[in-house]
């Protein structure tokens, strides 16, 4: 009994923790953002990355399933190999590309301290260094759109980041 115990505390300690450190990566979500950005998060909804869950859903995309050797009558939204790239952080909490899987998670850099109007106003270069310290990625590039548009993609297309880039840029 107490040897069973005791596999059962190291099974905990070996596979365990990872997963603890896994769930407690820190994501805010795209509504914490939205309330200061609320442009940018408006014209975000209406990219094919706030609506990658649906692509998901039976019946969608049906061309492009067959294409990919993918069943059109399945539900893939509950699929962990699609969560990985259709969820941010891996998460379906978080459905969709939203804004932190190319800005990083966002708990930390999102603090009234850091993104702050006044503070940031007064000395932008000092502000922007705090943010990056705290894992924002501000301007995010072709390796951070990679980690999902890769050969990986059962419906992957070729990725050129300047043609791409077009078609999801925030508006000025
Ligand atoms: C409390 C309000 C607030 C929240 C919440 C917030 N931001 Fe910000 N953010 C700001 C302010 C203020 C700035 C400074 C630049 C400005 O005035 O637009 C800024 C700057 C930025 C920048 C850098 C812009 C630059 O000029 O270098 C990025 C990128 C950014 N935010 C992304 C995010 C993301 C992603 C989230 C959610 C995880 C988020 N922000 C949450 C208020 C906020
Ligand atoms: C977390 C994964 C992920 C990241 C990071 C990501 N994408 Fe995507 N992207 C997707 C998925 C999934 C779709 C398909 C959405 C759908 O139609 O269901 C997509 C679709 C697109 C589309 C629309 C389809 C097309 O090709 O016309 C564009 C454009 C695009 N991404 C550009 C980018 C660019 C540029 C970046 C980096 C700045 C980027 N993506 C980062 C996962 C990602
Ligand atoms: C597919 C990747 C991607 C997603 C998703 C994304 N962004 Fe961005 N964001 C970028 C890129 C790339 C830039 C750099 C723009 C530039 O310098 O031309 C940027 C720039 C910014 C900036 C700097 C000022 C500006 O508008 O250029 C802010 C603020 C920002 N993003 C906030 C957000 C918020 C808030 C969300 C979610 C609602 C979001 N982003 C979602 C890729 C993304
Ligand atoms: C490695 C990341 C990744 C994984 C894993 C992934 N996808 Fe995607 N998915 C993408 C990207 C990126 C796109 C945008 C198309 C592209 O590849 O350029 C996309 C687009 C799609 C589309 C829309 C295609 C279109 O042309 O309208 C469907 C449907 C789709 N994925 C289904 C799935 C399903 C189902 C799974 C799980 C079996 C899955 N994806 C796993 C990254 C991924």
């Amino acid at each position: 009994m107490k040897k069973l115990i005791l596999y059962l505390i190291l099974g905990l300690v070996l596979f365990g923790l990872p997963l603890i450190a896994y769930t407690s990566e820190e994501y805010n979500g795209a509504s914490k953002c939205k309330v200061c950005h609320i442009k940018t998060f408006k014209s975000w909804q209406e990219t094919k990355h706030a609506k990658a869950m649906e692509s998901l859903l039976p019946g969608a995309a049906t061309e492009a399933k067959k294409k990919a050797k993918l069943d059109p009558a399945k539900d893939y939204s509950n699929d962990p190999v699609c969560m990985q790239c259709h969820t941010t952080g891996n998460n379906p909490a978080f459905p969709g590309i939203q804004c932190e899987a190319c800005h990083g998670p966002g708990v930390k850099y999102s603090a009234m301290s850091i993104m702050n109007k006044s503070k940031w106003a007064e000395n932008p270069d000092g502000q922007r260094k705090l943010a990056i310290e705290a894992g924002l990625v501000i301007k995010p590039e072709e390796k951070n759109c990679k980690v999902c548009h890769n050969e990986k993609s059962p419906t992957f297309k070729p990725f050129d980041f300047k043609a791409r880039y077009e078609l999801i840029k925030h508006p000025k």
